[in-house]
């Protein structure tokens, strides 16, 4: 409680300062949030833009605008950071026309000790760094070099960031669909992810806390809720696990989905099923990474189950729920993976029936145990299983997305295309369907009927009631 005291009384001094700024000048300073990366970092982003306008910033709608640019970093691959590094770069541009901007870089590349230097030695206008467990600690980073211009990097893993971040205000930009982090951290350490040493140890927000806001995102209009946390299986803020929780939640009165992620296999199993076969609120949707299909590599990524044990526990979650449309995180190219390794995951692709699957070539993780293994697949051969993967994938999402065409379907409304001539909308399963419908059922429910197919979407047009 001290720690967000400290934190508001920061927010009040740079507040009163940004409005000695506006008197003096005519303008408000603004802040533009550049995010990178998972859900959880798009649910961190809404905790910055929350402090940045209880500090009395304004959005701009570019980095080119802004007096306050927060860059969120992701690290769980190289091509992620190598990007976000270029993107900074660019913005020294920025800093040269308007000397006052103030940039600050957080997110999950700021825990990596290496990339903390290289922001201190490389990038001089960068003017401060936090970390994901410090995000309560902007309003401080920005009063102190409001004060003296001074960098300053502020790197605590141990930080309490559930309670410090409790209750500071949100700014939301995703329409009628909310984020709902539920924990924090990852305790797993798969050998190839970064992510347990750059988010610290796993933590659960406890379930009143989380309950109370799934009861405002309803009051206030919210038509799908989405859980989040590394592994939500391993929930541990109510007697009961994550199925209880999802059984509490799925009890607040009103029409809205429920979606979580991210689930593991290894902890995903029949309590969960039946929850979300008995709680009607729970989208027919389960993301379940798998990673490989090779049992060898599954050991060696340190997993925690076999391919036919994943296999078995999706058709569990079939049997529960028929509804189910599932998808999937794999890697292809983990250090000493053979081609028979490469045709175990295609094997476990073609078995599985995923409506879709998020491929991702390896990338070595300085610190993590996969970086130690030896790897010398040449590039070209990955590649090559990479596309082999992609196309067989494609193959199935086409064949599942042809299979509801004439079907009628329930989506929820939640956004224009960019073409600005239909609106999107999602299926319970959270198919993707462009639908010419007018622009103010965006933010409801609707019947669909589906009219065309293809790999990545559906095409539909409205249902129309006796009401209409
Ligand atoms: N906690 C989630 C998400 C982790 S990151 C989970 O466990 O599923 C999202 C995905 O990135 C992972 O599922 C994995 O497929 C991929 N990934 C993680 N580290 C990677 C690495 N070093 N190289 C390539 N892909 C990686
Ligand atoms: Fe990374 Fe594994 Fe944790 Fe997911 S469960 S974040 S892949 S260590
Ligand atoms: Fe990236 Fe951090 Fe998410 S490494 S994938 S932003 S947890």
């Amino acid at each position: 409680m001290s720690i967000t005291r400290e934190s508001e009384r920061y927010i009040g001094l740079v507040r009163e300062e940004n409005e000695r700024f506006f008197r003096a000048v005519g303008r408000r300073r603004r802040y533009f949030v550049d995010t990178y990366g998972c859900q959880q970092n798009e649910s961190d982003s809404e905790i910055l833009r929350g402090l940045a306008e209880a500090m009395g910033y304004e959005p701009a709608s570019d980095a080119s605008g802004a007096d306050l640019i927060v860059v969120n970093t992701c690290a769980v691959r190289e091509h992620a950071e190598m990007r976000i590094l270029g993107n900074v770069g660019a913005m020294s541009h920025i800093k040269k026309k308007n000397p006052d901007l103030m940039i600050v870089m957080t997110g999950c590349m700021m825990s990596e000790g290496h990339m903390r230097e290289r922001i201190k030695n490389s990038f001089p206008y960068v003017s401060g760094t936090l970390d994901t467990n410090s995000h309560a600690r902007l309003p401080e980073l920005v009063w102190s070099f409001l004060g003296d211009r001074k960098r300053r990097y502020y790197f605590d893993e141990n930080r309490d960031v559930l309670s410090e971040t409790e209750g500071l205000p949100r700014v939301r930009t995703n329409g009628c669909k909310a984020w709902l982090p539920i924990m924090k951290g990852c305790d797993n350490f798969c050998s190839y992810c970064i992510v347990p040493y750059v988010r610290g140890r796993e933590a659960s927000r406890p379930s009143d806390a989380v309950l109370r806001e799934a009861r405002e995102l309803v009051e206030n209009g919210e038509k799908e809720i989405t859980l989040l946390g590394q592994n939500v299986n391993s929930y541990r803020g109510i007697d009961g696990g994550f199925p209880a929780l999802l059984r509490k939640i799925n009890a607040i009165p009103g029409e809205f989905r429920i979606r979580f992620m991210t689930s593991h296999p290894k902890d995903a199993g029949e309590e969960l099923f039946r929850a979300m076969a008995e709680c009607e609120k729970v989208a027919g949707n389960l993301h379940l990474p798998f990673q490989s299909g090779s049992d060898r590599i599954l050991k060696a990524m340190n997993r925690g189950y076999t391919a036919s044990q994943y296999l078995e526990k999706l058709s569990l979650a079939r049997r529960y729920r028929p509804d189910l449309d599932i998808t999937s995180d794999v890697i292809v190219g983990f250090p000493g993976e053979t081609e028979e390794d490469y045709l175990a995951t295609e094997a476990l692709v073609r078995e599985a029936g995923f409506l879709s699957l998020f491929t991702f070539i390896y990338s070595r993780r300085e610190g993590t145990r996969a970086a130690r293994i030896p790897d010398d697949t040449p590039e070209e051969i990955i590649k090559n299983r990479f596309r082999r993967l992609l196309s067989v994938q494609d193959e199935i999402s086409r064949a599942k997305n042809e299979a509801l065409v004439s079907e009628t379907v329930r989506v929820l409304y939640d956004g224009i295309n960019r073409e600005g001539d239909a609106l999107t909308a999602r299926t319970s399963g959270n198919r993707l369907v462009s639908v010419k419908a007018d622009p103010g059922l965006v933010g409801s429910f609707g019947d669909v009927r589906i009219t065309s197919a293809s790999t990545w979407s559906l095409t539909g047009e409205p249902i129309r009631t006796e009401a209409d």
